[in-house]
């Protein structure tokens, strides 16, 4: 742990007699390989909290196992969903869909305790600096769409020109929602209310599945893609909600990267032959808090 210090009087690296906020997402547990990191996740102490910002996989039952076993291990667990475990996949003995499926998924993690979008947002207090840590269920909109379209009917005929479409327009269904950028947008506005009501003028760690700014999408390899990564409704919440950290996943790049000064972190493991491919370790845990000593040039 570092030695307690302020740096640029936002960023403060403590001494929190070594309980660390942690973090991973996309652990797609429906691969085997999936399956044998998430055993191997461990605390690095007996406090460690863990952040899981969705995808854990697209079955009721695998979510509770690979839920179910990090809960057993860490003091607290977070979990924002993804768009996988909104999947009502065919073979799957729960068909619910949509918010429904959503609820069962939030009533599930309160049998296992685990924090969800729904549940008051926990506080991380390190050392007197106190960090409210908010799970978000905030989707996408259409609003990130591929150069030269300007609706989301033009963004959607290029991703089907080009190929690239996202599975969720066959299995996310949103019901009661008319659409799911519907969905998206009831969210948006009743997680602002809750968050001007409850933050209390502490700062934030944001956990949603997709980034809050369109920036990290920039570099994906497809760009028809984007539409299905978030929407411009949260462009502006690092700012207007402090946030400390904001932890995203989704894209399967993970890396650190700075906007406004505030830190961004993706921290997805990804599918077996995306992390094979890397020089890092797969389902390495990230610190979220305490920050890292030194924010990079
Ligand atoms: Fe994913
Ligand atoms: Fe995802």
């Amino acid at each position: 742990m570092h030695a307690g210090a302020r740096r640029d009087g936002r960023f403060r690296v403590t001494g929190s007699h070594g309980r660390q906020l942690l973090a991973i997402s996309d652990l797609h547990v429906v691969y085997a390989e999936n399956r044998a990191l998430v055993e191997a996740m461990r605390p690095n102490s007996d406090d460690d909290w863990l952040i899981v910002a969705g995808d854990v996989g697209e079955f009721v039952a695998d979510i509770e196992w690979a839920l179910g076993l990090l809960r057993d291990r860490f003091a607290k667990v977070i979990w924002a969903p993804g768009n996988h475990e909104l999947w009502t996949p065919r073979d799957d003995p729960n068909q619910l869909r949509g918010e429904a499926r959503y609820r069962h998924l939030v009533e599930l993690c309160r049998r296992l305790g685990v924090v969800t979008p729904e549940d008051p947002y926990p506080v991380w207090d390190a050392d007197g600096d106190p960090v409210l840590i908010v799970p978000l269920f905030v989707g996408y909109d259409y609003t990130w769409r591929p150069p030269g379209t300007y609706t989301r009917e033009q963004a959607l005929a290029r991703a089907h020109e080009t190929g690239v479409v996202c599975t969720d327009e066959i299995l996310l269904h949103p019901d009661p929602y008319p659409s799911r950028d519907a969905w998206c947008r009831a969210r948006v506005i009743q997680t602002e209310r809750r968050l001007d009501a409850e933050r209390g003028g502490l700062p934030t760690v944001l956990v949603n599945h997709y980034p809050l700014v369109r920036e990290p999408t920039r570099v994906l390899r497809y760009p028809e893609f984007a539409q299905w990564c978030g929407t411009d409704l949260t462009a502006d919440w690092h700012l207007r909600y402090d946030t400390r950290v904001a932890v995203y996943g989704h894209l399967h790049i993970p890396r650190t990267t700075w906007y406004d000064g505030i830190r961004f972190e993706e921290v997805s493991v990804g599918y077996p032959r995306e992390w094979r491919r890397r020089a890092s370790p797969p389902g390495r845990l990230r610190s979220i808090l305490p920050a890292p000593a030194r924010r990079p040039a």
